[in-house]
C-alpha cells in the first residue's frame, strides 16, 4: 500500500510503503515527511531584519554551492563522485529555493562559479564550503526568533553536515 507524503521544508511530495528515511529532494530528515494531509504550507515568512539579513546570505551560499556541484558534477572523474556531486548540486537548489520562498522573492540567477578539474580538489573545496554554511546556520537557527527560520536553518545544517560527512567518506 503507497501512502502520499510531503516534506515540510522544501514542499516536495512522495508515495511510498514507508516514509523515506530522508527527503529525497532537500535530504531533509525523515521527521520532517508528513503524510500528506498534515501538511502545512508556508509561504512568505514574516521575519525580523536580522532572520532576512541571514536568509539572503544563505540563499547567496546555497546558489553558489549549487553552481560549484553543478561544475564539479560535469568534471566528475567517477560514478560514483558524479552521483554524489549531482545529488548535492540538487539539494542546494533545493534549499536556495526555500530561503527565496520564505523571504518571499524570486531565485536569483545562479552565479558563474568554476571548480577545479579534478575530484578531491573540488571535494576539498565542497568541504569548506559547506562547513561555512553548517556554522553560519547553526548561529542563524540560535538567533532566530521565527520558528519557521530556526525550522529552515536547523534542519539544513544537518543536510550540509550530512554532505560534509559523505565528502569524507568518498574523497
Ligand atoms: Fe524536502
Ligand atoms: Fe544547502
Amino acid at each position: 500500500m503507497m501512502h502520499p507524503f510531503r516534506c515540510e521544508l522544501c514542499g516536495e511530495t512522495y508515495v511510498g510503503s514507508y516514509p523515506a528515511e530522508r527527503c529525497p529532494f532537500c535530504g531533509a530528515a525523515g521527521k520532517y515527511l508528513l503524510p500528506a494531509a498534515e501538511w502545512m504550507k508556508y509561504g512568505k515568512v514574516e521575519m525580523c531584519k536580522q532572520s532576512y539579513e541571514d536568509c539572503q546570505k544563505a540563499l547567496d551560499l546555497e546558489l553558489s554551492n549549487y553552481a560549484y556541484y553543478k561544475c564539479a558534477t560535469a568534471c566528475a572523474e567517477s560514478q560514483v563522485t558524479e552521483t554524489i556531486f549531482k545529488r548535492f548540486m540538487k539539494q542546494e537548489l533545493e534549499h536556495a529555493e526555500v530561503f527565496a520562498k520564505a523571504m518571499g522573492i524570486a531565485l536569483p540567477p545562479e552565479p558563474q562559479v568554476s571548480c577545479a578539474g579534478n575530484d578531491v580538489k573540488n571535494m576539498e573545496e565542497s568541504n569548506i564550503h559547506e562547513n561555512m554554511a553548517i556554522k553560519f546556520y547553526i548561529e542563524a537557527a540560535r538567533r532566530a526568533p521565527e520558528p519557521r527560520i530556526r525550522q529552515i536553518f536547523r534542519a539544513f545544517a544537518e543536510v550540509e553536515n550530512e554532505h560534509l560527512v559523505t565528502l569524507n567518506v568518498y574523497k
